[in-house]
């Protein structure tokens, strides 16, 4: 595997693979890399890409420092998870790279990016989207990767890569999950072993509320997931929601919906996981 951490360097080695004719697939990412990202990867060679992983821990998307703080960094196991899995290409820019000009560019994604995730991390789209088009801009990939379990940034990149005119084709890939449901995370690494145990409660709590939907209606499902976080001590819910798949628009609590998405995020301890049914 090539490692680059200069953009030039990667540039040129690209602009090489795509004048022979070779189609680039790129798997943005955080780094603490776990076997959803692999599945990603795997996704990537799957459609015959020359397959990029960057690394980079995108200060502009956290709206909170300690977050940023903590967020895990593994650089050296990240690396041989990607080696194993054959990936071509592996990217580390540090932030002079990426943000050599002070300011930040305002996107417009109209209610997308101030509802659910956006309502309550402030700027956390517009951080994702100045890093996601930064990488877009440098590498023009033909496809990129992105995990589902972020289902909200998989529809603002769709529609940043709308505003730009990109032809990259954005793929969305299925949740992996532990063997007790949790959906993998980096995050999840943080949690004690009593939060972790608690967090593998999740998804049951998802799959009883979309029971709930169907029978009673949302806002049964609403109140079901309320009451449980509550009786938590170690949980606060941040917000549970049924949304229309397409737009992410609410549904109303009187109506029991066929095609719709449920939406959670919530703290275990400190730690702040999503996840989506
Ligand atoms: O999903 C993530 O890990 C990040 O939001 C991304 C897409 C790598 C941008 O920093």
């Amino acid at each position: 595997m090539l490692i680059y951490t200069k953009i030039a360097d990667i540039q040129a080695f690209l602009n090489a693979k795509r004048n022979s004719g070779q189609q680039i697939g790129f798997v943005p990412t955080m780094g603490a890399l776990h076997q959803g990202h692999i599945s990603l990867i795997k996704q990537a060679q799957q459609q015959g890409n020359l397959t990029i992983c960057s690394i980079f821990v995108n200060p502009t998307q956290f709206n909170d420092k300690s977050d940023l703080e903590r967020y895990p960094r593994t650089p050296e196991k990240d690396s041989a998870l990607l080696e194993a899995a054959n990936c071509d290409v592996l990217f580390m820019p540090g932030v002079e790279e990426m943000y050599p000009k002070e300011g930040k560019p305002n996107f417009d994604f109209g209610y997308l990016d101030k509802i659910l995730e956006g309502a309550h991390r402030q700027g956390h789209f517009n951080g994702v989207a100045q890093v996601v088009k930064r990488f877009f801009e440098i590498l023009t990939p033909h496809q990129a990767f992105f995990g589902s379990k972020d289902y909200q940034q998989v529809l603002i990149v769709k529609a940043l890569v709308k505003q730009m005119s990109s032809p990259i084709d954005i793929v969305s890939c299925p949740i992996l999950r532990e063997p007790d449901g949790l959906a993998m995370s980096s995050r999840n690494v943080l949690l004690s072993p009593a939060e972790r145990l608690i967090a593998g409660t999740i998804p049951k709590l998802m799959a009883e509320a979309k029971k709930r939907i169907h029978i009673y209606g949302i806002a049964n499902a609403k109140d079901y997931v309320k009451q449980t976080c509550e009786a938590i001590p170690q949980i606060k819910l941040d917000y549970y929601d049924v949304c229309h798949p397409d737009t992410l628009i609410s549904y109303a609590d009187t109506e029991k919906p066929d095609y719709a998405i449920a939406l959670i995020a919530l703290f275990v301890g400190k730690i702040r996981l999503i996840d989506n049914l």
